[in-house]
């Protein structure tokens, strides 16, 4: 990740409902949560009023973006 995308991901909204940023979202995949219940249990996110609905498509977006990296 270019250091302009993880400036971004501090100003961008991970979790809505539960006011998370995005880069504590890719700071836990750095860290070894490889799936959204993994990710959800590092950060607190997943259930607010929407139950993951719209965190959980951005944490299936960013498990894809770096399963790639882990296996290549
Ligand atoms: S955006 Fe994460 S629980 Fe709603």
């Amino acid at each position: 990740m270019q250091p302009d995308e993880r400036t971004m991901a501090r100003l961008k909204a991970g979790c809505i409902c539960k006011g998370v940023k995005l880069i504590r979202l890719i700071e836990a995949i750095e860290n070894g949560a490889a799936s959204f219940d993994e990710v959800a249990a590092a950060t607190g996110i997943g259930d607010g009023p929407c139950q993951g609905k719209r965190c959980g498509e951005k944490v299936a977006a960013l498990l894809e973006q770096y399963a790639g990296r882990r296996n290549g």
